[in-house]
């Protein structure tokens, strides 16, 4: 008889999403709830801590309660229960990890603490085949990385940001512009409305910080101030709607910039240090885009035809599937289960928690 596949419910709480979601070992996701907290921190222009946990903690029981429904299952039919412990805002961690332990210790059933990045880099194995190792570029609010995923808690870094996050520096310059939160897809739908785009890179020069450079790394702070800089030599300081479109032309096209340049660097790394692997298993190359800034349209198909000039493939998970989401924590869950990789009940909290615990910090700020 064919042993019964693996369910693993999924909790995510560690930003400004309640996230729960359940999933089966052979990749059907049988629900996936999302409560969006943007309403409660849209007055404020950004996202707050203390707001966030309390809304994690209201909504958490239901959500959970929710999914179970959802996928017409009940608490008894759980293999696993894994939830993010880091990195990320730690009271709402807290909440859902409690939460995800409470129901591992009833139910008696392994929980699996799991980094919320790892969460992003495994999505591409929940959606397609992809076989390690591949190449990840995460854009999100809070992390701009590049790493070569080597298995299943095996990263090697190989750039990372000094500075901001891209998908904080879309929002602090969507925020300068005068565009609601969240920034990033509110900066990308206005920029796409640009009429003369030569004369809005003409009239809005921005800097490409480290472009040029051998490495790896990103840094986005530069690129914000210009933005500042710019909207305050305006007549009055004042921003007409044209001013922000060509504005925000002007800042898409140099963040595709900069990335291309620092990816291509990317790509070049992760081919030679991979060559025999690839070469020997005859495994295809690819990159594998995630985090809440790969839904940005733009950005999407410089690395599609980047990926294709180094024949290589290219894989962008759905765009429910790239911004935070219970389904990604399942699904790490289900690949740490498999393995025999679970956590003890005691395991805590991590605020900071890198992927590649070799690679050096370099956050200036
Ligand atoms: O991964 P995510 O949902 O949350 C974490 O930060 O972990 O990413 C959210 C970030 C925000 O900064 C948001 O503005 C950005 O992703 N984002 C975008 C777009 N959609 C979301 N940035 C640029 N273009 C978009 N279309
Ligand atoms: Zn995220």
């Amino acid at each position: 008889m064919n042993k019964p596949l693996k369910i693993v419910m999924g909790i995510e709480s560690s930003c400004d999403e309640t996230a729960v979601a359940i999933v089966r070992e052979d990749k059907k996701i049988l629900s996936n709830l999302i409560l969006s907290q943007l309403k409660e921190h849209k007055a404020f222009g950004g996202v707050v801590p203390e707001i966030a946990a309390r809304a994690h903690m209201t909504h958490i029981d239901t959500l959970i309660q929710s999914a179970l429904e959802d996928a017409g299952i009940t608490f008894q039919d759980l293999d696993a229960v894994a939830a993010t412990t880091g990195p990320g805002l730690i009271g709402g961690v807290m909440v859902g990890m409690m939460a995800g332990k409470i129901i591992a210790a009833t139910q008696d059933i392994p929980f699996v603490g799991v980094n919320h990045l790892e969460g992003h880099a495994l999505t591409a194995r929940l959606t397609e085949n992809v076989e390690f190792p591949y190449l990840v570029l995460l854009v999100s609010g809070g992390h701009t990385q590049l790493l070569i995923a080597q298995g299943v808690g095996q990263y090697t870094r190989l750039g990372t940001t000094l500075d901001d996050a891209l998908g904080e520096c879309f929002d602090k310059s969507a925020k300068l512009m005068g565009l609601p939160y969240p920034g990033g897809p509110n900066l990308e739908a206005i920029a796409q409305t640009c009429k003369n785009p030569q004369k809005a890179i003409e009239r809005f020069p921005l800097p490409t910080p480290l472009k040029g450079r051998k490495d790896c790394n990103f840094s986005f702070s530069g690129l914000k101030t210009a933005v500042r800089n710019h909207i305050e030599k305006l007549p009055n300081g004042n921003l007409e709607r044209d001013d922000i479109t060509d504005l925000a032309y002007a800042f898409e096209t140099t963040v595709v910039d900069t990335l291309k340049d620092r990816v291509k660097n990317g790509i070049h790394q992760y081919l030679s240090t991979c060559a025999p692997d690839l070469k020997n298993n005859k495994k295809r190359p690819t990159l594998v885009v995630c985090g809440g800034v790969a839904a940005n349209t733009p950005i999407r198909v410089m690395l599609q035809d980047l990926t294709h000039a180094h024949e290589m493939d290219f894989i962008a998970p759905p765009l429910s599937l790239c911004s935070d989401n219970g389904a990604m924590i399942a699904w790490v869950g289900i690949e740490r289960l498999l393995i025999g990789d679970v956590s003890a009940l005691d395991m805590a909290a991590r605020p900071r928690w890198p992927l590649d615990p070799e690679a050096e910090a370099l956050r200036r700020n």
